[in-house]
């Protein structure tokens, strides 16, 4: 890495994306270029309809995955399987050796988007969890648990309290992403555990608090799940992915979903940040006076949590500001994706050379 301050420019190792919903058919397409043209490789979400939890569908989705990624491009979607309650452990541990699977994603059973299939009982799949742990592959948990008695502001802190630590207790060596973590709860658990246990940070959760979707009105673009908590967690959230600590690193959860979805009486939850993630993460970074340390947790500690070897590729982001377009155009004027920081001011650009 190196950082001229004069000039304002940092060139970093590539950056990998550990958290990202690419969807399918047209919108994929549309989407799929403003990550890969930044990011070398990314954690594919298997929340599709129908979820993404054979070994065929995870080759013929990597397939199309592929096939629309733009000329010159080099990238690589890492593909993940969806539990359910009938998930199969022979099924994981042959798509993980054979390297189709990089891990398997646990959406507590209507917990987000799609993940009515998921799992409604963790006990459910206890013989897969410890086939897991046997093999070594990652287990990316949505953690937050579903029951309606509990607010929504605490499901996350509910969740490490009654599901991840008794899981954990039973199984002590696997391996684990809490993914998009939103509360201090979080960043304190993952701290204490062990370096089988990590964490992926967003963008937006290291921007927003939760008055951001009440800013006047109701603002849908800044939904998403977990949703944006107190400030005192948004803090915490930034002091730790600027702490230099292994086991926090990139994910964006970018999560597009076409305006007329978010903006209805039932909208989706997700925010859409692709398009300008790595300035987002950068601008954070340089408030907290930490530029030194975001290519760790932007290009390295998720490669090596994986155990995977660090890009050799590098990015250049240089101290320039643009401003953020309003919308992100789709096939129809109509029909179009709102990125995060629509309307704002970005400090660091990607240098095009
Ligand atoms: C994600 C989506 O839309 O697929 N939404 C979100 O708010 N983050 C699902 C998820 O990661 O929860
Ligand atoms: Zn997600």
């Amino acid at each position: 890495m190196n950082i001229d301050p004069e000039l304002g420019k940092i060139t970093l190792r590539q950056p990998d994306d550990w958290h990202l919903h690419l969807r399918d058919g047209e919108l994929m397409k549309h989407v799929l270029p403003a990550t890969a043209s930044i990011f070398r490789r990314a954690i594919v979400m298997p929340n599709l309809n129908p979820p993404i939890a054979s070994i065929q569908a995870a080759n013929e989705y990597r397939k199309r995955i592929l096939s629309s990624i733009p000329k010159g491009v080099s990238f690589t979607p890492l593909m993940t399987a969806y539990l359910t309650d009938n998930s199969s452990s022979a099924v994981l541990e042959k798509g993980y050796r054979e390297g189709v699977f990089v891990a398997a994603k646990l959406y507590p059973a209507n917990s987000t988007t799609n993940s009515e299939e998921g799992v409604s009982d963790l006990r459910n799949i206890d013989s897969v969890f410890e086939t897991m742990e046997r093999i070594g592959m990652p287990l990316l948990i949505h953690g937050e648990v579903t029951d309606t008695e509990i607010d929504i502001f605490d499901r996350e802190a509910a969740f490490i309290e009654r599901c991840l630590v008794p899981l954990l207790v039973s199984f002590p060596e696997l391996k684990v992403v809490l993914e998009h973590i939103t509360t201090e709860d979080a960043v304190q658990f993952v701290k204490q555990s062990s370096s089988k246990i990590a964490a992926t940070i967003t963008a937006h959760h290291l921007h927003i608090n939760r008055n951001a979707m009440f800013n006047g009105g109701l603002r849908s673009d800044f939904y998403c799940l977990p949703v944006a908590k107190r400030e005192h967690h948004r803090l915490a959230l930034r002091k730790a992915a600027t702490s230099g600590l292994p086991c926090f690193f990139l994910g964006t959860d970018s999560a597009p979903h076409e305006r007329r979805m978010k903006e209805s009486s039932c909208g989706c939850a997700g925010i859409f940040s692709a398009p300008f993630a790595i300035q987002s993460y950068a601008e954070v970074f340089d408030q907290e006076g930490a530029l030194d340390r975001l290519e760790s947790f932007s290009s390295e500690f998720g490669a090596i949590f994986y155990g995977m070897p660090l890009n050799q590729s590098s990015i250049t982001l240089i101290k320039k500001p643009h401003l953020v377009p309003d919308v992100y155009p789709l096939k129809s004027e109509s029909n179009f994706l709102v990125p995060f920081h629509a309307g704002e001011t970005l400090n660091w650009t990607v240098s095009e050379q």
